[in-house]
């Protein structure tokens, strides 16, 4: 595994996932599977290419289906082994062996930021990754999301947020910045807005679900009122660093598909389906 500065991967995943009901009254949207993998192994791969190995789980009521996911099934191996379906446990395997999973629970959803501040206790209190599963990142043409935010952090070790530019008319679903931007499609972030309506939007350069944040949002997130649908927002903490010139937006290359909502979810599927021919 590549030597990496961010060893832990954080993995809010204790929403309610309502816009799937029912299909996630019973499972957790973490585990709607694009093709024959579920969300989150997307995730955790992508955090493994990165060099990552602690993999902790903010994880909430009705989310065991998590926990046995990246797990051994002896029941089930023993049933396919010396079978042609033995390699496809192969991949799970290999995470199995190569990371260390934990996992924390979210009491209350009190929003995104208070699902980190949930997690401290899991990161040992060093520079970490945010990654949420529904938002899916693939990038044919070289490495992860991930990967290259670590490239970024060795450069400017401060916390990093991944960027794309949106459709204008839907910034009041995002986390919205603005900034000098220090070189081609990398800002130093100067101010932060969460879903602001379209006309208070400052830009239409989104925060998507990759961040790579240093453990001084802890005491900033501790002291942070619940701001935007009552919740406790991870921009509204983050806009405290980026006051002090310490928090970096960056529009990463590869495509993200928002599989917290259906039309992503399917596009997602259908193009998965296409590069992977599983026909
Ligand atoms: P979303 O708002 O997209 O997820 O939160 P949701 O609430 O599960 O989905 P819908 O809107 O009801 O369909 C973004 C991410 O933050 C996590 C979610 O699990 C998701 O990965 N989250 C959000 C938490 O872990 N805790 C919270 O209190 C809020």
């Amino acid at each position: 595994m590549k030597k990496s500065p961010i060893n832990v991967c954080l993995f809010p995943a204790a929403g309610y996932g309502t816009r799937f009901l029912p299909a996630t009254k019973a499972m957790p949207k973490e585990m709607l599977p694009i093709l024959t993998k579920p969300l989150i192994q997307y995730g955790v791969e992508e955090a493994m290419d990165a060099g990552m190995n602690t993999m902790a789980i903010v994880t909430g009521r009705g989310k065991r289906a998590i926990e046995d996911h990246f797990d051994i099934s002896y029941e089930l191996e023993s049933q396919i082994k010396g079978t042609t379906k033995e390699k496809m446990l192969a991949d799970i395997r290999h995470i199995i062996d190569k990371c260390t999973f934990s996992y924390t629970r979210q009491i209350e959803m009190r929003g995104l930021g208070h699902a980190i501040l949930t997690g401290k206790t899991l990161t040992n209190f060093q520079p970490f990754a945010v990654l949420l599963a529904d938002d899916l990142c693939v990038n044919n043409k070289g490495v992860g999301v991930l990967s290259q935010m670590v490239e970024l952090y060795k450069k400017y070790r401060c916390s990093i947020v991944a960027i794309e530019e949106i459709d204008p008319q839907h910034t009041d679903k995002y986390g919205v910045i603005d900034g000098d931007e220090i070189a081609p499609g990398i800002y130093r972030v100067r101010t932060m807005v969460e879903k602001p309506a379209p006309s208070d939007a400052p830009t239409n350069l989104a925060i998507i679900g990759r961040y790579i944040l240093t453990p001084d949002i802890f005491d900033i997130l501790r002291v942070t009122k619940p701001g935007k649908g009552g919740e406790i927002q991870i921009t509204d903490a983050l806009m405290r660093q980026a006051e002090q010139g310490a928090v970096i937006a960056y529009k990463f290359q590869g495509k993200r598909y928002d599989c917290g909502s259906i039309d992503g979810y399917v596009q997602a599927t259908v193009e998965l389906y296409e590069a992977e021919k599983y026909k």
